[in-house]
Formats: C-alpha cells, sequence, structure tokens
C-alpha cells in the first residue's frame, strides 16, 4: 500500500501543517547542540529541517547530528511555513531513518577548483548550481520541442555515422567503419535538407561533435543541435522563426525556473526583454562598427569599469581576509572562505578581461572585411546589445560551400548568425541553402570538395529543387547564456572538451 505521507520537498507547500516524510539527502547541516539544522534535498528542493534535542531518541539525535554530508535518509515531521528557510517550509522532525551514513564527501559546501569538480562531476551534479542549469537545461530541451512540434514540423532522426562533411573538414571526427573511414556527424542538416523535401517543415535534435582544436568557454567537441530545415522559406522568413523560436524558450524557462535563476543569479529583467524584433545588422554593417569610434569608446570605458571593478574586490577580500583571522564560529570561517574562494577566481578572470581588452580592441579596429568574425568581435557586438541581434550576408568566401549566393550581391551569401546580447556571443548560425545544382557543384569545387562524394545531396536539385534553409541551435550555449554560466562545460551533465575527459 502506498505511504500517503511519502511527499516531495516541491510538495511541501500543499502540506502545511501535516506530518510528513521526505526522502532524499543531507545537503548541509549545523548545530547547536539543543538543535541541528539539517538541509535536505531530494531532487525536487531543499527543506531546513529541525532536530530538537528531546523530541527523538537521544541516539538518534546524536546521530543525525554528526551525519556526514550526502548521507541518505528518509525524515519525518510536521511541515510549517517559513519564508526564511530555503523554499519556504521547514520540517519539525519527529522521526528519521538514515540509510546510507557518508563520511568524508570529497565535495564540500567549500569552493574548490575546476579540474577537481569536473573529474568529480559524478558528484558534483548534486550540487545546488548543477541542479539548478540541469533544470534549466531540461527546460529549454521540452521548449524546443514544443516550439517545432506545435508549429507543424515533423521530427526527423539524423544519423551519427556520416559519409560526408557539412561543415569544416578540419573538424571532422573520424571513425573506423568495418575498415572503411567515416566520421562523427558534425550536423545533421544535410539529411534534413532531404527530408524537407518530404514532409516541408523538417527538425533533427541530437548530438553533434566537432574534433575543434579549441579550449574556449563556448566550445565542446560533443554538444547538443537542434536544426530546423524549411521548404519554400526565404532570409526573412528564417529570422522570423529564428526570433519566435529562442523567444518561446526564453519564455518558457521564465514560467518554470523563475527559483533557478535567483539562485544561479541570473539576469531575469535582461531576459524579461527578449522579445521579436531581435537586431539585424549586415555583416557589412558589423565592420563598421567593429572598426568605428564607438567601438573604440565603448571598450575604452569598458576597461575603466573593470579597472574599477577590480578595486572595489580587492578591497572585499582584504576585509573578508581580515574578518577571517579574527574570533568567529567555525561555520562563519567556513562560509568566509568558500567566498573568498570565489571572489579570488572571480578575480582571475577579470584580470584575463583586464589584459584581453586591449588586444580584442585593436583585433575590432583592424578587422578587414572579408574575414569571419573572430569570438572577440562577436563578442564586442553582442555586448553593445541588450537584445539578440542577427548578423546576416557574410562574405561567400568565408562561408560554408551549401550557402545561397545572394541574388543581389554575389560577394555574400544569404546566411545569418544569431549572437545572444551582452557578451555571450553566437547561438545559432543558419542560411538559405543554395538551391541551383551548377550553382552547388561550382562552390563545391571552389572548396576542394568532391562532387561525386555528394551526388545524394546534388540529386534535391535534380528533383524538384524549391528554395529553402534552416538553422542550428546549440543547447549548451542557449542554456549558458540563459543561466549566465560563463563556461558551456557546465550546461551539459558531463562534457567533452578537447582536453578534458575525465569520467
Ligand atoms: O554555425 P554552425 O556550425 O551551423 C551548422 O552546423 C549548420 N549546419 C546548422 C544548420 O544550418 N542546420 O553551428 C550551429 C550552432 C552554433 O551557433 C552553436 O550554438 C553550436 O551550434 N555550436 C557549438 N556548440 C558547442 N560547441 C561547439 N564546438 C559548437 N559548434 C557549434
Amino acid at each position: 500500500m502506498a505511504d500517503n505521507s511519502k511527499v516531495c520537498i516541491s510538495d511541501l507547500k500543499n502540506n502545511t501543517g501535516s506530518n510528513v516524510t521526505l526522502s532524499g539527502w543531507l545537503y548541509n547541516s549545523r548545530s547547536s547542540g539543543k538543535l541541528a539544522f539539517l538541509i535536505i534535498r531530494d531532487g525536487t528542493g531543499l527543506c531546513q529541517c529541525i532536530v530538537e534535542k528531546g523530541r527523538l531518541p537521544d541516539e538518534l539525535f546524536n546521530q543525525l547530528e554528526h551525519l556526514g554530508q550526502e548521507s541518505s535518509l528518509t525524515i519525518t515531521g510536521t511541515v510549517r511555513a517559513e519564508p526564511r528557510s530555503a523554499g519556504g517550509y521547514e520540517l519539525a522532525v519527529t522521526d528519521a531513518k538514515i540509510i546510507c551514513p557518508t563520511a568524508d564527501y570529497p565535495i564540500t559546501p567549500k569552493s574548490h577548483g575546476v579540474d577537481f569538480l569536473l573529474k568529480n562531476r559524478h558528484l558534483h551534479l548534486r550540487s545546488q548550481r548543477q541542479w539548478c542549469i540541469g533544470k534549466i537545461r531540461h527546460t529549454v530541451i521540452d521548449a524546443i520541442r514544443r516550439f517545432f512540434n506545435d508549429n507543424g514540423f515533423t521530427l526527423v532522426d539524423t544519423p551519427i555515422f556520416t559519409t560526408i562533411a557539412g561543415e569544416e573538414e578540419q573538424s571532422l571526427f573520424e571513425v573506423d567503419y568495418f575498415g572503411t573511414p567515416i566520421h562523427l556527424t558534425q550536423t545533421g542538416q544535410l539529411y534534413l535538407e532531404s527530408a524537407a523535401m518530404s514532409f516541408g517543415r523538417v527538425y533533427c535534435f541530437g548530438p553533434t561533435f566537432r574534433a575543434e582544436k579549441s579550449k574556449t568557454r563556448r566550445h565542446l567537441t560533443e554538444f547538443w543541435m537542434v536544426e530546423p530545415e524549411v521548404a519554400f522559406i526565404d532570409m526573412d522568413g528564417l529570422l522570423e522563426l529564428a526570433e519566435n523560436f529562442v523567444t518561446s524558450i526564453v519564455i518558457q524557462v521564465l514560467k518554470e525556473n523563475r527559483t533557478q535563476l535567483e539562485t544561479l543569479g541570473a539576469d531575469i529583467a535582461a531576459l524579461e526583454k527578449i522579445k521579436p524584433p531581435f537586431y539585424r545588422l549586415t555583416y557589412t554593417q558589423a565592420v563598421e562598427i567593429l572598426t568605428g569610434t564607438k567601438t573604440k569608446e565603448f571598450m575604452a570605458k569598458q576597461l575603466e569599469e573593470m579597472q574599477n571593478q577590480k578595486q572595489r574586490m580587492e578591497a572585499k577580500i582584504a576585509e573578508l581576509d581580515k574578518q577571517q583571522s579574527g574570533q568567529i564560529k567555525q561555520w562563519q570561517k567556513d562560509k568566509i572562505a568558500a567566498e573568498l574562494i570565489d571572489l579570488r577566481s572571480e578575480l582571475v578572470e577579470l584580470d584575463t578581461r583586464i589584459e584581453n581588452n586591449p588586444k580584442h580592441a585593436k583585433l575590432a579596429a583592424e578587422f578587414r572585411w572579408g574575414k569571419d568574425l573572430g569570438g572577440s568581435d562577436e563578442t564586442i557586438i553582442s555586448q553593445m546589445h541588450d537584445k539578440p541581434i542577427f548578423v546576416t550576408h557574410y562574405p561567400k568566401d568565408a562561408k560554408a560551400f551549401y550557402m545561397k549566393t545572394d541574388p543581389g550581391n554575389d560577394k555574400v551569401v544569404l546566411n545569418f548568425d544569431l549572437l545572444a546580447p551582452t557578451g555571450f556571443g553566437e547561438i545559432i548560425g543558419g542560411s538559405v541553402r543554395e538551391d541551383d545544382y551548377d550553382l552547388l557543384v561550382k562552390r563545391m569545387e571552389l572548396q576542394d570538395l568532391n562532387p561525386e562524394n555528394y551526388n545524394w545531396y546534388l540529386d534535391l536539385r535534380k528533383y524538384g529543387s524549391v528554395p529553402h534553409g534552416g538553422f542550428g541551435l546549440g543547447v549548451e550555449r542557449t542554456v549558458a547564456w540563459i543561466t549566465g554560466e560563463k563556461h558551456i562545460r557546465q550546461c551539459i551533465a558531463f562534457p567533452r572538451m578537447m582536453d578534458k575527459i575525465y569520467i
């Protein structure tokens, strides 16, 4: 028979005054000798459980008082509203059963270095930060599927083993397929173009692989990408689709994950501004911005602000150092130690940004029409805007073979990148596709690709070719932008990077 008193922490709000049992893990605790405060997590939230000496057998009180972090247990008590405690409710404990007592859990509430946490990712996933990000990622993925399913798109699962390159050949991962060298997919796009000629509006959603020799905060070697592809669409239609799509993701996260966004310190007010229309810039306009005086002034102002921020942080560190050497309780010392580790690592990052500012300003000022925009160029443009920005019409020679040449200007293609605002950078890449057989073959040859390897793809231009296009949105980059997380490795449970693959 089901035990009706068993509830989840997220359900406590419906059980005020009742005696309930929670099952979970000890997240954190402290004791005054008479009262033990246990923070329990159960996967749905956190709850402070108050154990009063005398209300339980002494032996049990003792065990609970000294229970190690991440011990698993069931705990029973009366629910009461307490606005000051995490989650807004707490439990006045009447009983508890320890399932697996734990000693020396390696990740303490104090801060740890990035490498240590990545090596312990199987445990670090239990931290509040990773939990909040994981919940938001879940919503992002749900919103993605909902948007396409509600707008007449059919899901088509494209293969992971592929024989042709969709993006730069240098970033292909080779696989030995029963003696034949093939690749892990970089994009489902080429297959999706074929499916669009059957279903009209399609999308694929899965892991993609790029052997990027890049260790930046925006690159993984395995990441999740959703790619819609639409028959009979033009550039304006694509941009409209992309802005409605991104807006729908942000709206759903704001609706379902406000508390997680707050815990992460995400900029909720900035997210609330995300509504169509997004900004639209051509690549040529973006180059004018980068090389203009506005950018020069912007970068100088930014440098000054960062230097002021550095001074404030150093003063705060000095103050905390002083407090820590004073006569304070151990738990206060631990709290300050954690704060200091965070502040010092933020300071290291700030120093890097201060150091990079003049380099990036120089790169921007010297940018010449024809190159692809670099990561720092995208960052600058995105820092100068408070809503996402479409950058369109890139130089043909800097872009993939499948992008359609602009009929009005044969130096550029009908493509776009969508840059997330306030410094995050590119989250979407897309284009109208070259639908003319001869022009496509020519583009392949110019890029040293052998058209014979693309026979089936070229067939699509022989049999009922139509204007069509689509785009790809990176899930980890989108989650990082929404949550305000600096590095996309935090936005997937088990990240794969060029120099890091621990578990
Ligand atoms: O701009 P990309 O390379 O576009 C394509 O792959 C097209 N075939 C998509 C299409 O038109 N159907 O990649 C699209 C997005 C990027 O904007 C970025 O969000 C993400 O995929 N992305 C990465 N994310 C994490 N790590 C990497 N190494 C990534 N490379 C691309």
